[in-house]
């Protein structure tokens, strides 16, 4: 996707939003080539034990050169890719001998074991609290994936974004509009008053911040990020607005009806903190 959209597709330094459990995609990262990885939840959800076992799934894909899993396998998953096959222009014979180097697998494999000490790959931030976590403009990519419709405060999130990144550096993200099982229909979370959404929310550290598709780009565009892509889907809505919450009433057409998004972002240099 990041070709696709003329972004750099060897990012040096990458960081995630919210991994959960599986640090997959940052494994994936690193053996593809990154230096380093970033991975900041604001539980710490992680385990170095399952997330070698990941590893070494993830390395025997490449080796295998395995084609990515497509539509029959995975119907749900978002955005969908042009083409499926293992991405050979990404990755040619020379490329690949050099990334699967047994000597650098092995660091990689340490720095599973030691997530966040001082000479690992891998610094993993859970809790995180402050944007100070991760070294300003110093990474090249930020990813997250069915995570920024749960984070509370998001323009600090995306504003810390916007700081962690080199100039020019690029962000990319998925984001499920939906109620998350909350309600009867998908976006039957509008439908509820911010007081019973607290009772709803109860003691969990977080749950979701119900915000639109148009919040979450003023946002990002407010930080300083320069949309270049926003592949939005749409699900039809069962729910009249005057049936959604007085805080949700006055919500666009679209935003009613836009039920998740891919979205990738630059960050301009020349816009102004
Ligand atoms: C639905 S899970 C998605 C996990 C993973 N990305 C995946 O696709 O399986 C949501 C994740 O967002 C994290 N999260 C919630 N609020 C956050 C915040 N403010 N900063 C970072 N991560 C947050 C949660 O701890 C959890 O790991």
């Amino acid at each position: 996707m990041a070709k696709r959209n003329r972004l750099d597709p060897y990012p040096r330094v990458i960081a995630e939003f919210g991994p959960g459990d599986s640090l997959g995609i940052g494994l994936a990262g690193l053996i593809s080539g990154c230096e380093k990885y970033y991975a900041v939840d604001v539980v710490e959800h992680a385990r170095p034990e399952s997330n070698l076992k990941i590893f070494d799934e993830i390395v025997a894909l490449f080796r295998d050169r395995t084609p990515v899993p497509g539509d029959e396998e995975w119907p749900q998953v978002e955005p969908k890719l042009d083409n499926y096959e293992f991405p050979a222009d990404l990755f040619d014979d020379r490329r690949l001998r050099q990334v699967l180097d047994d000597g650098r697998l092995r660091e990689i494999r340490l720095s599973i074991l030691n997530m966040g000490g001082g000479h690992s790959a891998i610094q993993y931030k859970a809790p995180w609290y402050e944007e100070g976590v991760v070294k300003g403009e110093s990474v090249d990519m930020i990813y997250s994936q069915a995570v920024l419709e749960h984070v509370d405060d998001l323009k600090s999130a995306y504003r810390s974004m916007y700081l962690w990144l080199k100039p020019a550096g690029y962000m990319s993200h998925t984001i499920d509009f939906k109620c998350h099982e909350t309600a009867d229909e998908w976006n039957g979370h509008w439908m509820f008053s911010d007081f019973m959404w607290k009772l709803i929310k109860g003691r969990r550290p977080y749950l979701l911040n119900r915000e639109p598709h148009s919040t979450h780009l003023a946002l990002m565009e407010a930080a300083g990020f320069k949309i270049v892509c926003d592949q939005a889907k749409t699900s039809e809505s069962k729910v009249g607005k005057n049936q959604l919450a007085r805080r949700f009433r006055s919500i666009s057409n679209a935003d009613l009806v836009t039920s998740e998004t891919f979205i990738q972002g630059v960050k301009a240099s020349h816009v102004a903190l």
